[in-house]
């Protein structure tokens, strides 16, 4: 046996039902002798090759989405090197069930779907025994933690317990396309309640049914989840996803430099966009340093890719002050202005001296930009009047409809290609088909953040950081946007393809890493290959012999 396998005395029929070590119909004539699983498993030894054309076959069969996303949920529950072959060798058929859109169909059906808990539940019941309950999770070596309260769970609003589908979709992505082993990755449900009515009346809900947590109860939660977190597994890392924004810049500030923590929706959406503005450059042959931005929803995507615009133009010579009024916001009251007194705190950086505009097409009218990226969560905003707007200032107009799920996009691809005459250079949070324009086919692309946060987090890991600074996410885009090849800049496409994926991850996780060694920001000792290093430490999920 492998020096690093462990079945814990398990044979048999436990073995079959732990799904970290189960093979099924693959266990060979040996491991079926010496582990007590003859006759529990049909006669027939098959390969890991021969079950994933089986299982492909089953999800292809399926009529809808959310019955392969079920399917999918219940091979990861029975066996999950199969799961990961499955998801890793297809990935752009699998990662939309696996993660946007399909789980937020899955999230808001949640109920109807739910078999078995994935994940921990963490509950307002919980206070002063959060600690005990993070104890009762059976991996020690946990590394990567995502929580979410599910406030605003991708652009669906408040979802209240139901959420849990996003971290568990989270995690599987860090495994899929960075190699992040499993047995590292929790999924975490801070369960604060909901004000989601229609859930607190369903009597299906499997949440708290009562209104949300707020004010100083709710920090002392999240104060003892962090501290429970940090004592229970040392060395993990901390991902927000999907909280509210009153909280997300608020927590994310009161813990970024006390823990190794960071908000994916801020910093991770920041980072991708980046890379795709940084590529759009590109295609279009401009200029970044002489670019204007509007952007629509000045929400934690929006204004997270305002700083790290600010720090982009910053390193090609913009001053401070100049980049941050380069950047226009506009939200569900109009142009984000210093003389508007209803602006939150997270919007006050991005706040320029301007008369007061009161709708978007007015904004790109006024401000001229060369990129208008949304991340509202209102559909069909990006209307004709304002595309053809964009069209009409910008030879090759740069449109980004970020918001997730699909049923959410500012835009979809089709209208952005066809109300620009093909000239679009565009972009959108959930995937769109290839559309084709007199005879010309585009290739819509995806600014998903799985190109940026399992590499990010791969590289924490791998360098054991003790922080995840913005310099990481930086660092990121720009590795990201030098992955994207000049074939891909000919075809119109401003990410690597996605079957590049674990790649791309390696890259991004050696170049963060090296910015926690060169910073000072962990205790290990640098290898000597930082990146073989990293491709050594990827989960594979090949099944190893267990005799
Ligand atoms: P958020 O709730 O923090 O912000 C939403 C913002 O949109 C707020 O500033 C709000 O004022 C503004 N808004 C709402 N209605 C508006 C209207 N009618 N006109 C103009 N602005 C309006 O949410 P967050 O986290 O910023 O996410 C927003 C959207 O971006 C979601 O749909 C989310 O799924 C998507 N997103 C996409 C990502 C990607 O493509 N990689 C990553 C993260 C988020």
């Amino acid at each position: 046996m492998p020096a690093n396998l462990n079945l814990h005395g398990k044979r048999g029929v436990d073995l079959l039902h732990d799904p970290r070590l189960n093979k099924g119909t693959a266990f060979t004539e040996e491991e079926r002798d010496a582990l007590g699983l003859r006759g529990l498993v049909p006669p027939k030894v098959t390969t890991q090759a021969k079950q994933l054309s089986r299982i492909l076959g089953h999800i292809r069969r399926k009529q809808n989405d959310l019955d392969k996303y079920t399917y999918l949920v219940s091979l990861q529950e029975r066996n999950e090197a199969l799961f990961y072959r499955v998801v890793i060798d297809n990935l752009d058929e699998m990662m939309p069930l696996i993660y946007t859109p399909t789980v937020g169909q899955a999230c808001q059906k949640y109920a109807l779907i739910f078999r078995r808990p994935q994940g921990l539940f963490i509950s307002m019941k919980d206070r002063g025994r959060v600690k005990r309950v993070m104890q009762n999770w059976p991996e020690p070596g946990v590394r990567m933690i995502v929580v979410t309260d599910g406030e605003r769970i991708l652009g669906l609003g408040d979802l209240g317990a139901n959420g849990m589908g996003i971290p568990v979709g989270k995690l599987s992505l860090y495994t899929a396309c960075a190699g992040v082993a499993p047995q590292k990755c929790l999924p975490v449900m801070l369960d604060v309640g909901t004000n989601n009515e229609e859930l607190i009346a369903d009597p299906m809900y499997i949440g708290l049914p009562q209104n949300r947590l707020r004010g100083p109860a709710y920090d002392e939660l999240v104060e003892e989840f962090f501290t429970a977190a940090q004592e229970v597994f040392p060395n993990v890392c901390i991902q927000f996803e999907d909280f509210g924004n009153t909280n997300a810049f608020r927590l994310l500030e009161r813990y970024r430099d006390r823990a190794c923590t960071f908000n994916d929706d801020i910093q991770g959406t920041a980072s991708v966009t980046l890379a795709g503005l940084y590529s759009a450059l590109r295609v279009s042959g401009a200029d970044l340093a002489s670019s204007t931005f509007l952007l629509f929803g000045a929400g934690e995507a929006g204004i997270g890719i305002g700083h790290l615009i600010v720090e982009a133009l910053k390193t090609v010579g913009v001053s401070e002050a100049a980049a941050r009024r380069r950047c226009w916001f506009v939200d569900s009251k109009g142009l984000v202005v210093s003389s508007r007194n209803d602006l939150a705190e997270h919007k006050l950086h991005f706040a320029h001296d301007h008369a007061p505009v009161s709708d978007l097409l007015e904004a790109v009218e006024t401000l001229k930009p060369n990129m208008l990226i949304g991340a509202s969560g209102m559909p069909g905003t990006f209307s004709e009047p304002v595309v053809r707007a964009m069209a009409s200032l910008n030879k090759r107009p740069v449109i980004f409809a970020l918001s997730n799920p699909t049923s959410r996009s500012e835009c979809t691809a089709e209208q952005a290609y066809t109300w620009t005459q093909g000239r679009a250079i565009f972009a959108s949070g959930s995937p769109f088909s290839p559309v084709t324009i007199d005879g010309h086919s585009h290739q819509p692309s995806q600014c998903n953040n799985a190109y940026i946060f399992p590499g990010v987090g791969m590289g924490v890991i791998a360098s054991a950081a003790r922080r995840v600074t913005d310099e990481m996410f930086f660092v990121a885009a720009k590795t990201l946007a030098g992955l994207v090849t000049e074939e891909d800049v000919r075809h119109g496409r401003i990410y690597p393809e996605l079957r590049h994926i674990r790649n791309v991850s390696a890259a991004i996780a050696a170049a963060v890493a090296d910015v926690a060694f060169q910073r000072g920001l962990t205790d290990m000792v640098r290898p000597d290959d930082l990146a073989a290093q990293i491709r050594n430490e990827m989960y594979n999920p090949e099944y190893a012999a267990y005799v």
